[in-house]
């Protein structure tokens, strides 16, 4: 198994928001996962990601045989762990270039690959930049600073691109995205998609599921995965809402 998450409760602030939850991902797989607002969807990403504000009461994950969390948020990373945030973070003076051409040497170092150079990780950037629609200059700003809505999520999905994440985790990529802007974000992910990744795509529009399809379906309740299938659920909850999940 690729990804093996057993049996995870996490609490922040003295509130338990992750409640027993299980999830396996396996190589190639993409899975989606849908549920109301406040559900623990966010909270499991940044987990899963790293963030250190959550106290982990009980469970386990297992990411590529490791113990996910004897890693730290730059080994994950690393090992070809990526989230794209729902609200991207702006990192003012720390010009976007620079920023993701450390990021790829340090993952490639990780994995005793070769080193990229200036001159073809510029050509690497430009061109999936384009593939994405992403105008060049914006290459010369900082991370997400004064960026629209839009701007971050298609640059999310640069950074991705530019990683080649083993498990990407997309968490709410589609909203605020304009109808081109989501057609060019899904493309970037489907041409990413091979049988050796996964993605875990967190949203609350079965429209996103029309373009990028998902193998499984889970319906998150109250910090616990309570259902899944095909995408047969995403087309149930877009008809019936969450009420008849909620036990
Ligand atoms: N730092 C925090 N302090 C207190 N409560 C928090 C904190 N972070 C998250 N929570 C609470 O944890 C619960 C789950 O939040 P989370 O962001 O994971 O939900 P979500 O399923 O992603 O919701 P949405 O669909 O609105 O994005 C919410 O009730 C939220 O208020
Ligand atoms: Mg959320």
């Amino acid at each position: 198994m690729f990804l093996e998450i057993k049996d995870l409760s996490v609490k922040i602030e003295n509130k338990n928001i992750l409640d027993k939850l299980n999830l396996n991902i396996d190589k190639g797989e993409v899975h989606a996962i849908m549920g109301p607002n406040g559900c623990g969807k966010s909270t499991l990403a940044n987990v899963l990601a790293g963030k250190e504000d959550y106290e982990i009461l009980n469970g386990s994950i297992n990411f590529k045989d490791n113990d996910l969390f004897d890693l730290n948020i730059e080994e994950r990373a690393q090992e070809g762990m990526f989230l794209a945030f729902q609200y991207p973070v702006e990192i003012p003076g720390v010009n976007i270039t620079p920023f993701l051409h450390s990021a790829i040497n340090s993952k490639r170092k990780r994995m005793n690959e070769e080193e990229i150079d200036n001159l073809s990780f510029a050509k690497l950037l430009k061109s999936k930049a384009s593939d994405l629609g992403i105008n060049i200059d914006m290459l010369k700003r900082s991370v997400n600073t004064g960026f629209s809505g839009g701007e971050k999520k298609r640059y999310e999905i640069l950074q991705m691109s530019i990683l080649n994440p083993d498990l990407a985790i997309l968490d709410e990529t589609d909203s605020g995205l304009d109808i081109d802007a989501l057609k060019i974000v899904t493309e970037g992910v489907n041409k990413l998609k091979t049988k050796d990744n996964s993605f875990l795509i967190i949203t609350h529009y079965q429209k996103l599921l029309d373009y990028i399809k998902p193998d499984y379906v889970h319906v998150m309740v109250n910090g616990s995965i309570v259902r899944s299938g095909g995408s047969e659920i995403a087309a149930e909850i877009e008809k019936d809402g969450f009420q008849k999940f909620q036990q």
